[in-house]
């Protein structure tokens, strides 16, 4: 009986809502029929599955109760950061849920798109003044096709050249889809260590560098948070062998009006909308990672292009040397129209702003647990820092129990064991948006946490103990995934 009632006050148990439907409920009312029935014809009638009959409350609060069990950005903090998005302000979505955009037909005549395609033009233009490049393709789907899209573009410029290269060097600090890319486009990624200063070395990538690699992939600032100082001597070097470079723009959103990345010689250059533009990711998508390129390489940008031409605004496939249609259209449009609401919004002063407020974030705890967690680099640090769990080896306390303890004090963990340079890694990246409060409460909960690993590492183990999931096995939860309760 004390179930049924919820004796605990809050009853964190939902049916399905296949279980929770009762025959005759309804969501809707209609005036009382007023004609004779007409039976539809049998090609017509009705065969769909049986779903189930259920009230307008109770579909509000099925899905209103589902979704209090996640835990995402707009929850609280998320010192996971921009790695799946940070947050969104909401004048973004209302932006693109305005009827002219959301309605669009991708199949409309280019005269009656000239909105949605002028915003698209000046996105492009938007993002080439951003980072100093000279074109833009805003169809890549995410990072990771920004950089398939990156290495086909290195690949054709290569082949129009008359060679034919067969690696890519790419730092042990790249995320993972780095490599991936490269592989996937034919090529064999080569790893290049980062110095004791975590960050790459023009000898280091000298040494590597030979006449078949077709160029190098560098992420800046790299995944341990830190700034790749030498990265205009590796560039001059990389160009000098005949190679190419290509940046991984993840982490744009410390850099912001800081780093002009055409200066830095780059060829090529990818961004994460999601990282640095505030656009939805979680899940893998749909989002958009536009690749920016100097000159030299925009002969073989995707197409259509967005173009101007007599004050109207057209889409061109008249490119000979393109590497042809990434996705499907134009891309994920509805998550270019956030980007530009929010770099619109934002201006110039306040996007250089938003990078300076992420680093300065990211310092501030840097600074404030140094002393509680090991801190490998001991360095200024740009958007994101990296511990790890070697003080708590002693009580036999890792990053996973540290991370999931977290949840108890009602934090998203963040990052963990990435990059994989760092044993037992816990970066955090607080993102440009948390108040001092804020950084002080999460502060105070990995303190707390780090004297609990001393006294009471069982806690740890066990964690999280107030969610409604304890610990789960992780390799079954993958392996044999229960998605319905
Ligand atoms: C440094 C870096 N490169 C590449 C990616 C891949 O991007 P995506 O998840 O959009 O494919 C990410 C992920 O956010 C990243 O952090």
């Amino acid at each position: 009986m004390s179930d049924v009632l919820g004796a605990t006050g809050l009853v964190l148990n939902e049916p399905l809502l296949w279980e929770k439907g009762q025959p005759g409920r309804r969501g809707f009312s209609l005036p009382a029929r007023d004609v004779e029935v007409s039976p539809l014809g049998e090609s017509l009638a009705c065969r769909g599955p049986d779903f189930p009959d259920l009230s307008e409350v109770d579909v509000v609060r099925h899905f209103t109760r589902l979704s209090t069990w996640n835990f995402g950005v707009d929850t609280g903090t998320y010192p996971l950061g921009s790695c799946t998005m940070k947050y969104n302000p909401k004048i973004n979505d209302k932006q693109a849920a305005l009827p002219g955009f959301s309605a669009a037909h991708p199949l409309l005549p280019q005269e009656l798109s000239q909105g949605l395609l002028r915003l698209m033009f000046e996105l492009e233009h938007l993002l080439a003044e951003i980072t100093g490049m000279d074109a833009v393709s805003l169809q890549p789907a995410a990072g990771a096709q920004g950089e398939l899209t990156g290495m086909l573009l290195i690949h054709a410029y290569h082949k129009s050249r008359g060679r034919k290269p067969s690696k890519i060097l790419v730092p042990d600090t790249a995320h993972g889809t780095n490599p991936a890319s490269a592989a996937l486009c034919g090529y064999r990624p080569v790893p290049v260590a980062s110095n004791e200063q975590g960050i790459l070395s023009v000898e280091s990538v000298a040494k590597a560098m030979d006449d078949d690699t077709a160029g190098l992939m560098i992420t800046n600032p790299n995944t341990l948070g830190l700034f790749e100082e030498n990265l205009k001597g590796i560039v001059d070097l990389v160009h000098a062998r005949g190679g190419l470079v290509y940046g991984d723009g993840a982490n744009m959103n410390a850099v912001l009006g800081i780093m002009d990345v055409g200066c830095t010689g780059l060829d090529v250059l990818h961004l994460n909308l999601h990282k640095t533009f505030s656009t939805p990711h979680g899940g893998g998508g749909p989002g958009a990672g536009p690749v920016c390129v100097k000159k030299h390489l925009e002969p073989f940008l995707p197409v259509p292009r967005v173009l101007e031409k007599e004050s109207k605004v057209v889409l061109s496939d008249n490119f000979p040397q393109s590497i042809g249609k990434l996705h499907a259209f134009y891309g994920n449009v509805g998550i270019l129209i956030r980007a530009y609401s929010y770099i619109r919004t934002m201006g110039a002063a306040n996007l250089k702003r938003a990078s300076q407020l992420a680093v300065l974030n990211a310092n501030y705890i840097k600074e404030r647990l140094k002393t509680t967690f090991h801190l490998p680099f001991d360095r200024p640090c740009m958007h994101e820092c990296v511990f790890t769990d070697k003080n708590q080896e002693a009580a036999k306390v890792m990053t996973l129990d540290i991370a999931k303890r977290l949840m108890d004090y009602g934090f998203h963990p963040p990052t963990i064991y990435f990059p994989l340079v760092v044993h037992g890694a816990i970066m955090i990246e607080p993102t440009e948006t948390e108040s001092k409060d804020d950084l002080d409460r999460l502060i105070h909960a990995l303190q707390a946490i780090a004297e609990e690993a001393k006294s009471n590492p069982d806690l740890l183990h066990q964690a999280p103990t107030k969610c409604k999931r304890r610990r789960l096995d992780e390799v079954a939860a993958a392996r044999k995934p229960v998605l319905a309760g």
